[in-house]
């Protein structure tokens, strides 16, 4: 907080005697967390225009900017200023120039990596936008759809899922699973369920040529985007989706089952464990993706937590509310209670696999 507003606080807190620490010390948390909300949708609008990666090419001024991303001067230079302000940026004022800070360049400006942001940039504005009707849910109870949400959210959210997919799926995660990563190489059948847009199996099918895959959605235009997705990768000969809900069975038998951030929006989560136990051959794998949580929610704080918890209230719980599941919520599935539902469903057993990543953990779920 600079030193103006510091003084602004210091005057609010102590004009009926002498300024309080703790009230103060509130006080710039929240404008400092006020300042950050809004310096996100900056970013988001940095994301959206392609503005991080014409920075990445080097220090520019608002004009040099606007003529590489095609953008508005006037915009730019606010947008520079701003970024600048929250120490995003370099500004040099002699040359009038702004530098994107390399440390910032593989998170702001490189594309489908692990590391990138720019699909949960992506995901804000969608987050809010159907905001008045999550208010009339918290109101009247109920959900909200999923199609409330706009396309840029389902997008940054394929973004997002899909920088796991593409280097954790194929190296560390299957590296943890050596039987099952060479029965892949040989030739395996495959089945992804709640596949989204198919990133997941599209990344699978590059790498193991000789295995078939099937994703499975019960929603629709998913669908349609993983199929172009598939496409686009050169992969359709080998990958084929098909709309269903899982809860009433798969439509055939497979090696291995995945669901990746699945589990937790499911409206029948013991139904579809029995479904998937059902089509999984006697030796098969079930490979089973869930949010890392704690098993008590007081345990479940600090920056992640609070931004998964954030994301519970704003859409994974209401779009699960509204297909009338159990509202687990982003952070609802710890070990215990995956333990538990697998255990309902009839699996042998569970084995939480030794990766090391904050968001998710992985199971291998044996029928
Ligand atoms: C959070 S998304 C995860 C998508 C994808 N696996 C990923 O990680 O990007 C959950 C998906 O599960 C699908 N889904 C939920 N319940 C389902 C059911 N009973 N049958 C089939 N798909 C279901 C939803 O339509 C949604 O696409």
């Amino acid at each position: 907080m600079g030193p103006l507003m510091a003084t602004t606080f210091e005057q609010e807190t102590s004009f009926a005697g002498a300024p309080d620490p703790e009230a103060l010390a509130a006080g710039q948390r929240l404008l400092g967390d006020l300042s950050a909300a809004v310096t996100c949708i900056l970013c988001a609008l940095g994301d959206r225009l392609q503005l991080f990666e014409a920075l990445a090419l080097g220090p520019a001024t608002s004009a040099e900017l606007a003529e590489r991303a095609q953008v508005d001067e006037r915009y730019a230079r606010e947008w520079l200023r701003a970024l600048a302000a929250a120490s995003y940026l370099e500004h040099d004022a002699s040359s009038g120039r702004f530098a994107l800070p390399p440390a910032l360049v593989p998170l702001l400006a490189v594309p489908g990596q692990p590391m990138s942001l720019g699909g949960g940039y992506q995901q804000l504005p969608g987050l809010v936008g159907p905001f008045d009707a999550v208010v009339r849910a918290f109101r009247e109870g109920g959900g909200v759809s999923g199609e409330a949400y706009g396309e840029h959210l389902w997008e940054g959210m394929e973004r997002t899922s899909a920088g796991w997919f593409d280097t954790l799926l194929p190296g560390p995660w299957l590296a943890a699973l050596p039987e099952l990563r060479a029965k892949l190489e040989r030739g395996a059948g495959v089945a992804d369920v709640g596949c989204g847009r198919g990133r997941a199996l599209i990344s699978l099918a590059r790498a193991f040529p000789r295995s078939r895959f099937v994703g499975y959605d019960a929603f629709g235009p998913a669908l349609e985007a993983a199929r172009r997705n598939a496409e686009l990768a050169g992969v359709a000969d080998r990958v084929r989706f098909e709309q269903r809900d899982v809860s009433s069975g798969l439509s055939g038998r497979y090696d291995l089952v995945t669901t990746f951030d699945v589990l937790h929006d499911v409206a029948e989560p013991v139904r579809v464990l029995e479904a998937l136990r059902a089509a999984l051959e006697p030796d098969g794998t079930y490979l089973l993706l869930e949010m890392r949580s704690a098993d008590t929610p007081a345990e479940n704080v600090g920056p992640l937590a609070a931004l998964l918890y954030g994301t519970s209230v704003l859409f994974c719980l209401p779009t699960s509310l509204a297909e009338g599941a159990p509202g687990y919520g982003t952070l609802g599935l710890p070990e215990s209670k995956v333990r538990e539902l697998a255990d309902a469903a009839g699996f042998a057993s569970v084995r939480r696999l030794p990766i090391e990543n904050p968001f998710n953990v992985l199971y291998e779920v044996k029928p």
